[in-house]
């Protein structure tokens, strides 16, 4: 009789040994936590979409981020619901925005506790609900980007660590970077949404930041999520207009972009596990048939395997709990 010539049981004979080979770990330090502010909200809401994330007024915005800070995670990705919109989407940048104004309240309570990282986009603010200016019937880039380029600008002003451009904006990298070390902002550090794809994983999130396009798509500005190689030009784009972190977005269904990005970069690789992702474990969790703590370890342990440093995830304080008990 031959014996097999090598055995990788043996080393899944018991918890320790499968403990000290074990490859990929997950911790609390691996989250950015999304954080939705609303303008003129007294209490607390529910987003509907999503389970358990709510919008929260200014006023809970520290209790909420004490919660964040305590569980160990290292930062908060700030997203604003304004009052007003209108087709200049001006409440994106006003110096007393919501974000601004989170953000300035944040600083101020945290100092450097928590890296503060904001969206920088304008579909929620925009009365057409589209990521760019409308300019002769279209959604004109240039336009668009003096507009992103203040929004950082007012957001470095408030205190903000990293901004996180993602209206999918061709040169909206440069342009904040070059709006931001204009003003004195060398040190505010520029995540960018790089390869942010035309997902159907975006739905829920539409609930909870009221940014649905009033007509149309995004298909004009996001990358099809049929051409691998175009995400890779996305990426490349960023790094060379002097982008610090890259972002792949969804992550779930695009975990080859996420490993080809790590193999080819020598650059942090973040990725978004997006609202959809979230509600579909949700959903099938709350119906009884996966157990949403173990597949929700999976599927984040996955996305890091696939090479991300980071994740964007609706599951940061959840994980985070399980996470400190095992
Ligand atoms: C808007 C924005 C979207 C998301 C983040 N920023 C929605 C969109 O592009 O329509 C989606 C995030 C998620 O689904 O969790 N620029």
């Amino acid at each position: 009789m031959s014996f097999p010539a090598k055995r990788l049981r043996r080393l899944r004979t018991s918890e320790k040994m499968r403990e000290l080979v074990q490859q990929t770990t997950l911790s609390p330090k691996d989250f950015i936590c999304p954080v939705f502010v609303q303008e003129d909200l007294k209490t607390r809401i529910k987003v509907e979409t999503m389970t358990e994330i709510e919008r929260l007024p200014i006023k809970d915005v520290n209790e909420e981020i004490e919660e964040i800070s305590d569980l160990g995670i290292p930062a908060i990705m700030l997203f604003g619901i304004p009052t007003q919109k209108d087709e200049e989407g001006s409440s994106a940048f006003d110096e007393n925005g919501v974000v601004q104004k989170a953000i300035s309240q944040i600083r101020e309570n945290f100092g450097d506790k928590i890296v503060i990282m904001a969206d920088v986009c304008l579909c929620q603010f925009t009365s057409t609900g589209h990521c760019g200016i409308i300019h002769k019937n279209k959604i004109d880039n240039d336009v668009s980007l003096n507009t992103l380029a203040k929004i950082a600008v007012s957001q470095a002003k408030a205190g903000v660590d990293t901004v996180s451009p993602s209206a999918m904006m061709d040169g909206q990298v440069a342009a904040i970077r070059k709006a931001l070390d204009e003003e004195g902002f060398t040190d505010v550090s520029i995540m960018s949404h790089s390869a942010k794809h035309r997902s159907n994983f975006y739905a829920p999130f539409r609930n909870a930041a009221e940014c649905a396009p009033k007509f149309g798509d995004r298909s004009t500005y996001q990358v099809p999520y049929t051409n691998a190689r175009e995400a890779m030009q996305e990426v490349e784009t960023d790094i060379n207009e002097g982008v610090d972190i890259v972002m792949i977005k969804p992550a779930l269904s695009y975990l080859d972009l996420i490993a080809e990005t790590r193999r080819r970069f020598n650059i942090p690789v973040a990725a978004y596990s997006v609202s959809g992702e979230y509600a579909l474990v949700k959903a099938a969790s709350q119906l009884g048939y996966v157990n949403e703590n173990n597949i929700t370890s999976e599927i984040l342990t996955s996305i890091k395997r696939a090479g991300a440093d980071m994740i964007v995830t609706y599951f940061a304080k959840s994980a985070s709990k399980f996470l400190q008990q095992s």
